[in-house]
C-alpha cells in the first residue's frame, strides 16, 4: 500500500542498501523536490549527506535565510551555502536577452556547483530531485536546476563529480506524493506547498537587465503581495503567484512631491499542468490593499498593475 509512511520507509531501505557507507552530495536549492531529497537522505544516512545551496541573490526575500534555517539550524543537514550575489551579478550585467540571462544563471549555477563539489572529499553519489513527471518529460525545453546539471553534460567531458552515481529517491513520485512525504518528513508546510519558482529565480522576473537595486525592490514588493495572499487566505486559492519588475518609470505624487518611479505588475495564474493557464480571480480589495502597500512601503515604485492575461498565448513568466 503506497501511504506517506510506507513510501518513506521503503525509500529510506532503498537509499540505505544503493549507497551502504557510501557519501552522498546534494545540489539544495530550497524547492520542493531537492528539499525533501535532503530530509529523506539525512533520515537515512545521517552526516553522510553533503548538501550545497548556491545563493544566486536571485531568490525571494530572506529565502537564503529560511533554507539555512529549516535544514542546518532545525534539521541538522550539513549544508554548504555558497554567497555568489555578486558572481551571478557580474555575469549578468548588460544582458537584456531572456534566453541569455537564463543560460548564464544556468551556467554560473552548474560552474560554481562544480567548483563546490570539487573541494568535497570522498564522495561517492551525486543525488537528485527527479520526480515521476521529469522522467517521463526528460526531453521539455525549460528545466529546473537539478535538471540542467544533467542536461549541461550530455557532452564532452565530464567532471569528476559527474562521475558519481545518481541516487533518485523520487524518480517514482507524483508532486502531491513529494509533498506529503516531505510535510512527514517534518518540513515546514509553506516550504512543502509553496508555489513553483523558476531555477533562474527573480533573474527572469526583472525584465532586460538584472540589477541588485531591482532585485531588492521586486523582493519586497513580492513578499507584500504574498504576505497578503496568506493574509486573505488567497495563497492556496491561485497556483503560482508573484511580482515582476518592470524598468519603466512612471509618474506619482505623494503629498505635494512628484514622484517618477518604477512599476511593479502582479502576475496570479490558475492551471492544473501550467502549460495553459487562467488569470487568478483576485478580490479587488485584495489588489486594492497590496497595491497600496507596495505603492506606500517600497521605496522605488510608484505604480503597481495588475496581469490580466491567460496561457496561452502569454507565458506565465514574463521572460
Ligand atoms: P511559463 O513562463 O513557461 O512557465 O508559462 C511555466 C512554469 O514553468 C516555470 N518556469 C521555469 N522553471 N526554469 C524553471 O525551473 C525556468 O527557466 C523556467 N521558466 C518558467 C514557471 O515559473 C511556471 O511555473
Amino acid at each position: 500500500l503506497w501511504t506517506p509512511d510506507n513510501i518513506i520507509e521503503d525509500s529510506i531501505s532503498a537509499i540505505q542498501e544503493q549507497v551502504g557507507e557510501g557519501k552522498v552530495l546534494l545540489g539544495l536549492s530550497g524547492g520542493v523536490d531537492s528539499s525533501v531529497v535532503a530530509a529523506l537522505l539525512h533520515r537515512a544516512i545521517g552526516d553522510r549527506l553533503t548538501c550545497i545551496f548556491v545563493d544566486n541573490g536571485l531568490l525571494r526575500l530572506d529565502e537564503g535565510d529560511q533554507v539555512m534555517a529549516t535544514f542546518a539550524r532545525h534539521m541538522g543537514v550539513k549544508v554548504i551555502r555558497v554567497d555568489a550575489e555578486q558572481r551571478f551579478l557580474d555575469a549578468l550585467k548588460g544582458e537584456t536577452d531572456p534566453e541569455k540571462k537564463r543560460k548564464i544563471i544556468g551556467n554560473m549555477f552548474i560552474d560554481i556547483f562544480e567548483e563546490e563539489a570539487a573541494k568535497i572529499k570522498d564522495v561517492d553519489f551525486l543525488a537528485q530531485g527527479t520526480i515521476y513527471p521529469d522522467v517521463i518529460e526528460s526531453a521539455g525545453a525549460k528545466s529546473g536546476k537539478a535538471h540542467v546539471i544533467k542536461s549541461h553534460h550530455n557532452v564532452g567531458g565530464l567532471p569528476d563529480y559527474m562521475k558519481l552515481k545518481l541516487v533518485e529517491p523520487l524518480k517514482e513520485l507524483f508532486k502531491d506524493e513529494v509533498r506529503e512525504i516531505g510535510v512527514k518528513l517534518g518540513l515546514p508546510s509553506e516550504m512543502v506547498y509553496r508555489h513553483p519558482f523558476p531555477g533562474p529565480g527573480l533573474g527572469v522576473r526583472i525584465l532586460g537587465e538584472v540589477k541588485k537595486e531591482y532585485a531588492d525592490i521586486l523582493r519586497q514588493a513580492d513578499n507584500i503581495y504574498i504576505e497578503e495572499l496568506y493574509n486573505f487566505k488567497l495563497y492556496d486559492e491561485v497556483s503560482q503567484a508573484f511580482a515582476v519588475f518592470l524598468p519603466v518609470r512612471s509618474v506619482g505624487v505623494v503629498g505635494d512631491a512628484r514622484r517618477y518611479e518604477y512599476v511593479i505588475t502582479l502576475r496570479a495564474v490558475k492551471t492544473v499542468d501550467f502549460m495553459t493557464a487562467h488569470i487568478g480571480h483576485l478580490p479587488w480589495e485584495f489588489l486594492e490593499k497590496v497595491s497600496s502597500r507596495i505603492i506606500n512601503e517600497v521605496s522605488g515604485v510608484s505604480r503597481v498593475a495588475y496581469d490580466i492575461s491567460s496561457k496561452p498565448p502569454a507565458t506565465i513568466e514574463w521572460e
